[in-house]
C-alpha cells in the first residue's frame, strides 16, 4: 500500500528524474517562489538535511561564490558540489556546531532553513509537541547564528494552538507568514513557518 502510493506520487517522480535526493524539494521551491528568499552569493544553514535535497536546491541557488553548510543527526551522504559542507550532529549540540563553523571561518548566515522532523509516535498531540521543542531550539540557534534582518524558514507540525512558539518569533521577526506547499502530503498537519526579517 505504501509502496503504491509513493510510486503514484507526482511529486516523487519528479524528485527521481530530476536526480533530487527526496521530494522535499519541492516544499522549499515553492517557498522560494513565493518569499524570494534565496540569492546568489549568500550563506546558508541548513538543519535537519538528510538526505538532502533542501541542499540541493539551495546549493544551485547560491552558486558559485555563496556557500551551504547542512547539519543532520544521520550521516548525509556527500555532494560533488564543493559550495555544501555537511556535519554530523544533534542539533543540540551547540559546542560541536559552533565549533564546525569556525573550521569553516564561518559564524553567521543570511538564511537558515529547517525541515526538521521528530519521530513521530501517531499521537498527534504528542508529536506537535515534539515538534514545537525542536523549533524552539532552533530559534534560539538563529539568536546566535543569523545575521540581523535574515530570514528563517521552519517546518512545524501544527494540530492545535502553537503560540508557544509563535510569540518568540514574532519578538524576535519583523513578520511571520506561513505556507503549506502543494508538496505536503494532505493528511499531513505539517505548515511552513517563514520568520522574515530578524530584529538584531
Ligand atoms: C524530513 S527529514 C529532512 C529532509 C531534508 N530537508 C531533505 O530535503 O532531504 C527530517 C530530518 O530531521 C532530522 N532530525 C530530527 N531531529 C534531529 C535533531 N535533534 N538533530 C539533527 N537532526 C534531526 C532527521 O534525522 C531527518 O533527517
Amino acid at each position: 500500500m505504501t509502496g503504491q502510493f509513493i510510486v503514484k506520487d507526482p511529486f516523487f517522480k519528479k524528485a527521481k528524474a530530476l536526480g533530487y535526493r527526496a521530494r522535499s524539494a519541492f516544499k522549499l521551491i515553492e517557498i522560494d517562489e513565493k518569499f524570494h528568499l534565496l540569492h546568489p552569493k549568500m550563506h546558508v544553514l541548513d538543519l535537519a538535511s538528510a538526505p538532502g535535497s533542501f541542499l540541493q536546491v539551495i546549493s544551485e541557488k547560491v552558486w558559485p561564490e555563496g556557500r551551504v553548510v547542512g547539519i543532520d543527526q544521520n550521516r548525509i551522504d556527500p555532494f560533488w558540489n564543493q559550495n555544501i559542507s555537511l556535519l554530523q550532529a544533534d542539533i543540540f549540540d551547540t559546542a560541536r556546531i559552533t565549533s564546525f563553523f569556525s573550521t569553516l571561518w564561518l559564524s553567521h548566515f543570511d538564511l537558515i532553513t529547517s525541515d526538521i522532523a521528530p519521530s513521530t509516535t501517531g499521537m498527534t498531540g504528542v508529536d506537535q509537541y515534539r515538534s514545537i521543542e525542536l523549533n524552539l531550539a532552533i530559534v534560539e540557534l538563529a539568536d546566535t547564528f543569523l545575521k540581523k534582518w535574515g530570514n528563517l524558514v521552519l517546518k512545524v507540525f501544527v494540530w492545535e494552538d502553537v503560540n508557544d512558539l509563535v510569540f518568540p518569533i514574532k519578538e524576535r521577526y519583523q513578520k511571520l507568514a506561513r505556507m503549506k506547499p502543494r508538496a505536503c502530503r494532505d493528511r499531513s498537519f505539517e505548515e511552513y513557518f517563514i520568520c522574515i526579517g530578524k530584529k538584531q
